[in-house]
């Protein structure tokens, strides 16, 4: 059934995972590309994005758009974020390239590259037990430990926390079922800040080569970052870092089972990994949308936006964007150019775009080099969120 505006809610957690949106989001892009959408719930209305070219240019524009009250539709509809000029994502103008810039020292290529034999080589361990078991989920087997591991491994977290903190945050934005509450999200979410608070103390008296230690020793003008600082970044790391790349992770094999040509092309070699990683990307989307509030009156599309509105970018519709990608719906490996959205734009593009090329990269290389059949043995899971979106489980058998 196609989905119309008057019927659809983007609020609404449940349909992002249990609707296919595509017809709505070309739709959308066809006739109202800047929609003003008023949710079943009568609070605040929002602007909706679906073309790519509108996305691309809010992303750059931060003369009418900022971060600083919040850049997920959630948060800004209750008021704003409670991190809101505290976390990189959501502080904006001279502090954020100051802040960015400590952090670009881990994060760049090079920084990267420095834990890519460590994430290679777990990554194989991952791919060849599950080979040995025969059928895996894929999704909390290989998928949910390699971004848990690097960035865990990054931020200095011991091996025997890990996993905690892994139930705590893959609940926070997202959950395996539909009953979630937001009780839970911010219960679970003040335990992350306190274990990272604690951290951090720990850090200060004996520093490491770790991220918590840069954040704690981190001088601005002579003055350190403050507390609220470094916990929010923390917490921010470990989020970005570990639920979004496992999302892409396990979209990208229930892709190639899908599209077995792709599979073949990728196991001979007939696309570069690369390329493969790009279009993984593209076609899993895991941030599905971002958002900004106007600071100033703009006009995009003949839509008059005011000071004070929310806008919603939705990365999902954009990369399926048939001005910006040609036959977006096709599944393309080997796809050039492909400049998807999903890792943003502009000053706010994801600080983690080398990290999770990395680990998305070292998967596709084990798949390809040790697996010679990917079989599904169960329907893949969805989670439940207006925010995050990919799945929770894919079984399938390796051989
Ligand atoms: C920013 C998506 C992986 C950390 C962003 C943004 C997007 C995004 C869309 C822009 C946010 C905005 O404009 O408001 C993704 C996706 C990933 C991924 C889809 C994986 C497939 C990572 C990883 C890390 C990370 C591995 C860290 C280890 C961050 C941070 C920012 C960010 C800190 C804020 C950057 C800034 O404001 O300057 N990410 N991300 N992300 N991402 Fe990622």
């Amino acid at each position: 059934m196609t989905r119309t505006l008057d019927d659809i809610d983007l609020t609404d957690r449940v349909l992002h995972s249990t609707e296919d949106l595509s017809e709505f989001w070309r739709d959308l892009r066809h006739t109202k590309p800047v929609h003003w959408h008023q949710p079943a719930d009568g609070g605040t209305g929002f602007w909706v994005l679906t073309a790519y070219e509108h996305i691309s240019a809010v992303y750059r524009d931060t003369k009418h758009f900022t971060s600083e009250r919040g850049n997920v539709m959630d948060a800004l509809r209750a008021g704003g974020d409670s991190a809101a000029k505290r976390m990189l994502s959501l502080t904006d103008g001279r502090r954020h390239t100051d802040v960015r810039s400590i952090l670009m020292k881990t994060f760049s290529k090079r920084g990267v590259e420095q834990v890519g034999e460590r994430i290679r080589g777990i990554t194989r361990g991952l791919v060849e037990q599950a080979l040995e078991r025969g059928t895996c989920d894929f999704a909390m087997d290989v998928a949910a430990p390699i971004p848990l591991m690097a960035i865990c491994d990054l931020l200095g977290v011991p091996e025997e926390d890990r996993w905690r903190i892994f139930d705590l945050t893959s609940s926070m934005v997202a959950s395996e079922t539909p009953e979630h509450t937001q009780k839970d999200a911010w219960r679970n979410k003040n335990e992350v800040l306190f274990y990272f608070a604690n951290m951090a103390e720990g850090r200060r008296v004996e520093p490491r080569d770790d991220i918590v230690s840069l954040l704690t020793g981190a001088q601005i003008s002579g003055s350190g970052l403050t507390e609220d600082e470094i916990i929010f970044n923390c917490y921010s790391l470990i989020l970005g870092g570990g639920e979004t790349t496992r999302m892409s992770i396990g979209g990208a094999v229930v892709a190639l089972v899908q599209h077995p040509d792709q599979w073949r092309a990728l196991k001979n070699g007939d696309v570069s990994v690369d390329s493969a990683v790009e279009e993984v990307l593209r076609w899993t989307t895991p941030s599905m949308h971002m958002a900004r509030t106007a600071v100033a009156d703009v006009e995009i599309g003949g839509s008059s936006i005011r000071a004070g509105d929310i806008v919603t970018l939705w990365n999902v519709s954009a990369n399926r964007d048939e001005k910006a990608f040609e036959l977006p719906d096709a599944f393309n490996l080997a796809r050039s150019p492909n400049k998807h959205v999903t890792l943003g734009g502009g000053s706010h593009f994801c600080l983690g775009a080398h990290l999770a090329r990395l680990e998305i990269n070292s998967v596709l290389t084990s798949l390809r080099d040790l697996v010679s059949e990917i079989e599904p043995v169960g329907e893949p899971r969805r989670i439940y969120s207006n925010f995050l979106g990919g799945v929770c489980h894919v079984p399938v058998a390796l051989r």
